[in-house]
């Protein structure tokens, strides 16, 4: 093994010496779009990367991203010169058989391998001609786990160049109504933060991440090689005391249950903590730091006890003691002396801890049992067979097990194993400087337990997931899947039995509201059903052995199958043009150490020159073979971005790139301006209604088309977004009139749009001013290029550069960048009719920019109720009325509720002021 490490080492660090950084002119990503669609917690994330070899001789290029460890890979395809190769998953016994094969015809394998805490890593490479395009699809399906009172979904971006045409494009959609939506992240922060727009409505959220080439460059973990990192959707949804959220459809169903009104439960909590001489320096000090940390959280009536251990055991105190000011000092002045000695015995201090456990009353509190330890057990007890079955017994489902592995030493499987028979999970503690917070992080998430024994019962309905949960802390979430017998949804009736402090309480359809109305299809509930149902199907393989295991096993890999999921039993077969390398990708386990291109990730040790290579970029496999010069003149885009003035003819940095068969696929999506947006709609009819309580409901009228048909005047609503999640304003301008959309005053650029006259609504045309001479023109039949004297039409897919502005034209949304700013006009429909539709992608950072589009997010204050809503707006009081606009810039147009008041009042100024009179 050894000689094994030392062999890779040097392998990798030859390559790192013979790796070049991929040249600008040798291919060029030109389009790299990530969608995530997240339907009541399953997310399904698609990431489309487009690159061309821009050289004159064929060239090998590698598709390389990182995804959740969460996640399953469902789905992998490339299309190269209109042929579709896709990824087949297989059973990785079958898989090993084909990859074999390749290795004897001297051929390597494509690997996903795990990266840090929470990804792991995909990589594949083809060969191209010259010339030609590939593009690289892979799909990815998770379900997000609740913790401490959230969801996240993580989303890793490093396309490894700045690319002109990069999207982040994700879609919520909970039906129990979303509570609230945070981004975080490394590219949520500074340059780049103008680059998010947020849209929250109620039951859906709208995330777009549209950075400019600069951008991707510039922030603070870009550089050269574009961006590298991650934004990270932060989001809950509301919930109350009932049974929760249920989707069911006529083949399956998935319930949510997380109630959060319910009181704590005291906790009765030992832990075990290792203080075997592996501990040794930081990590001691860690535990100590995170132990003290803990002790000061629990609460009085919570009882404890303290146990250390090496080859001996240590007691604070030999039974569980009461959570008061005397006890936690005297227990912290404990965790101070904790120092690192000797061997390891697990099986005597998990033994003793469950001892304790079972000596102290349970009645009405929740028993928990953690075990923090960074080896294997090497004294005492050391055969890990017998060790489990002891733990087992002497725990025998009474309260469940955590085991925390502290670096990369520890048998985690073993951990892992102990952990789930148990009851319990295994986590897995880094060794880093924040190990302390991750100790702590994981405690928080189990500190405040709110049921015990909670047994979730389905009537008409079988194959259901796990149904027993020994405990329900606050801010996590039990979720239960299964088929609804013989599709018969009215007998099908869920019910959640467990005990709260010591009384029994029931969870039912009688006493709750559930809400089965959701938009989720059978095919997505079976999904989220068979994605479950694998994972718990791993887990318990884990945990058994002989014919059983096999059997569980067996099953896994069918679903495994059935599904397309890549597993740890399947692996995806990536064939390829002919003659060209297979690759075998598979899902490595939780505790693997970084693998290289041997067989299956067997673990050969720390590759550290071989890992730093993989955040490097293309690696050129076929070697790296310098270009033919590359033709500079027309049509300019710089290495360093969008310049600002004149393009830079000829200049040392331009590459000219050809983008006349621009193959962008049709994206069917759009947004909005940060915090804002511009809405036209019709004007509509407001009836008010007495409710009878002496308050007016404003009911506003559903905007038919005969509206206007029968010649109502003509206005178009706009919708002022707010900085908070309270209600937008929203205004109406008459129709028919050119308004100022984006003028840039140190710039020449100006963006003009002129409102449509007709029933259908939004803006029929909008002008782009370059420069005096130079306009482009976008209706919704294609784009108008007036560049002096030159008029050239563009009405297919395209990317056109115009002195310092990029126009992309995809199918029904044209990206238009300059510099800082990334505005999108939707082609949007209503009744058939096209409109356009103006969205602010990210704001410019100038701030003297004026426009409609410009506008800043509304502030104000509620100052009044009854008898009629005032606000307070720039230190005025404004009446306004309840009212709802529909948000086009959103291509599902949904219907927002808005303030509705005056253009003046909403504008801060009168509306003469946005109005031009040629556009
Ligand atoms: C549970 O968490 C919610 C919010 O996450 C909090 O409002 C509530 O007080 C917590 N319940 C208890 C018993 O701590
Ligand atoms: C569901 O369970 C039944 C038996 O209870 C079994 O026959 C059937 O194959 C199962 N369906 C799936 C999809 O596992
Ligand atoms: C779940 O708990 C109930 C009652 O506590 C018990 O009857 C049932 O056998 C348990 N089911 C499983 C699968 O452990
Ligand atoms: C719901 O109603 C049942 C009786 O139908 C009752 O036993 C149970 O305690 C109620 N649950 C809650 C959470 O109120
Ligand atoms: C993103 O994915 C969803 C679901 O597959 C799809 O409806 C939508 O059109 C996609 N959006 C883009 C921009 O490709
Ligand atoms: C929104 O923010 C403004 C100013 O920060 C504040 O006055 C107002 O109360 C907030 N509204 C809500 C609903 O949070």
């Amino acid at each position: 093994m050894e000689r094994a490490v030392v062999q890779i080492t040097l392998f990798g660090l030859l390559l790192a010496l013979g790796t070049t950084l991929p040249n600008k002119d040798d291919w060029d990503i030109y389009s790299f779009h990530i969608n995530s669609t997240v339907n009541s917690r399953y997310a399904t994330t698609v990431i489309t990367s487009r690159v061309a070899n821009r050289m004159d001789v064929s060239k090998e290029i590698e598709f390389h991203v990182r995804i959740p460890k969460n996640a399953f890979i469902s789905k992998f395809k490339m299309l190269i010169d209109g042929q579709e190769y896709d990824g087949v998953v297989k059973a990785k016994e079958q898989a090993k058989q084909q990859y074999a094969q390749a290795v004897s015809r001297g051929q390597s394998a494509g690997l996903v391998s795990s990266v840090g805490r929470t990804l792991e890593e995909f990589k594949t490479s083809v060969t191209v001609a010259a010339h030609k395009k590939v593009t690289f699809e892979l799909t990815y399906e998770e379900l997000l786990k609740r913790r401490l009172g959230k969801y996240e979904l993580q989303i890793h971006a490093q396309p490894m160049q700045p690319v002109k045409d990069f999207k982040v494009d994700v879609y919520i959609n909970e039906n129990a109504g979303i509570n609230f939506i945070e981004v975080k992240g490394g590219l949520s922060t500074n340059a780049m933060a103008n680059a998010i727009t947020k849209t929250h409505v109620d039951k859906q959220a709208w995330v777009y991440f549209y950075p400019t080439e600069d951008q991707q460059k510039t922030c603070d973990s870009c550089g050269d090689q574009g961006m590298n990192g991650d934004l990270v959707i932060v989001y809950d949804v509301n919930r109350d005391t009932s049974l929760g959220d249920i989707k069911r459809s006529a083949g399956y169903f998935v319930h949510h249950f997380a109630p959060s009104n319910l009181p704590r439960i005291p906790k009765n909590v030992v832990f075990i903590i290792d203080q075997s001489g592996s501990m040794h320096g930081r990590k001691i000090t860690q535990t100590r730091i995170a132990l003290i940390h803990i002790l000061n959280d629990l609460a009085e009536d919570d009882h404890f006890g303290l146990i250390t251990f090496d080859s001996d055991i240590f007691h604070w105190k030999r039974e569980l003691v009461q959570a008061n000011k005397e006890n936690l000092n005297s227990a912290k002045t404990f965790a101070r002396g904790i120092t690192d000695r000797g061997a390891t015995d697990i099986n005597r201090a998990v033994l003793e801890g469950a001892r304790m456990l079972n000596a102290h009353p349970r009645e009405g509190s929740a028993s928990i049992l953690i075990l923090l330890t960074d080896g294997d057990p090497t004294t005492g007890e050391t055969n890990l067979e017998r060790i489990h079955s002891n733990v087992r017994r002497v725990i025998a489902d009474k309260f469940p097990l955590y085991c925390l592995g502290f670096g990369f030493d520890v048998n985690f499987e073993f951990l892992e194993k102990m952990s789930l028979q148990n009851n319990g999970v295994a986590r897995r503690i880094y060794e880093d400087s924040d190990a302390d917070l991750q100790l702590t992080g994981f405690y928080e998430e189990v500190a405040t337990p709110l049921l015990t024994d909670v047994t979730m019962i389905y009537i008409g309905a079988n194959n259901l997931t796990q149904t027993n949960f020994s405990l329900y802390y606050n801010g996590s979430e039990i979720v239960v899947a299964g088929q609804i017998t013989d599709n018969e949804i009215e007998t099908f009736t869920p019910q959640v039995i467990a005990v709260s402090t010591s009384k029994r309480v029931v969870f039912s359809e009688t006493n709750t509201t559930v809400d089965s109305t959701g938009t989720m299809s059978d095919s997505h509930i079976q999904r989220v059903w068979a994605y479950l149902t694998v994972k718990q199907l791993l887990e318990k393989e884990l945990q058994l052995s002989g014919p059983e295991k096999e059997n569980v096993k067996n099953e896994a890999l069918r679903l495994s199958l059935k599904y397309s999921f890549v597993t740890p039993l399947t692996s995806m077969v990536v064939t390829k043009p002919q003659g060209e390398n297979t690759d075998v990708l598979h899902k490595p386990k939780e505790g693997e150490r970084q693998t290289s291109g041997l067989p299956f990730g067997q673990p050969i040790g720390r590759l550290t020159p071989w890992t730093s290579l993989s955040g490097k970029g293309f690696s050129p496999a076929s070697g790296s073979i310098p270009g033919p010069p590359v033709t500079r003149g027309q049509g300019f885009y710089t290495a360093s971005g969008l310049l600002p003035g004149p393009p830079v003819a000829g200049g040392g940095l331009s590459t000219q790139v050809d983008y006349a068969d621009y193959d962008l696929m049709m994206p069917d999506y759009g947004g909005m301006g940060t915090g804002y947006a511009i809405v036209p709609t019709y004007k509509p009819t407001i009836a008010a209604t007495d409710g009878g309580m002496g308050t007016q409901d404003l009911i506003v009228a559903t905007y038919e088309p005969t509206i206007a048909a029968t010649d109502a005047p003509l206005y178009h609503r706009f919708l002022l977004k707010t900085v908070n999640q309270s209600l937008p304003l929203c205004f109406d301008v008459s129709g028919d009139v050119g308004l100022k959309l984006l003028h840039h005053p140190n710039r020449e650029m100006s963006v003009n749009g002129e409102l449509d006259s007709v029933a259908h609504g939004g803006f029929k045309r909008i002008v782009i001013h370059v420069k005096p001479d130079q306009h482009i023109e976008v209706d919704t039949a294609g784009i108008t290029v007036r560049d002096g004297q030159r008029v050239t039409s563009h009405t297919g897919q395209d990317l056109l550069t115009i002195g310092s502005v990029t126009v992309i034209r995809r199918n029904k949304e044209i990206d238009v960048a300059a510099e800082d700013s990334r505005m999108v006009i939707l082609v949007q429909e209503k009744d058939g009719e096209e409109f356009l539709w103006p969205v602010l992608r990210q704001r410019p950072s100038d701030t003297s920019v004026t426009g409609i589009l410009a506008l800043k997010p509304a502030v104000y204050e509620e100052v009044q109720q009854t008898p009629i809503t005032k606000l307070k707006i720039n230190n005025q009081d404004i009446s306004v009325t309840r009212s709802t606009a529909v948000d086009h810039s959103i291509v599902s147009s949904p219907t927002l509720d808005c303030w509705l008041l005056s253009a003046e009042s909403a504008l801060h100024r009168p509306l003469n002021d946005f109005i031009v009179s040629q556009i």
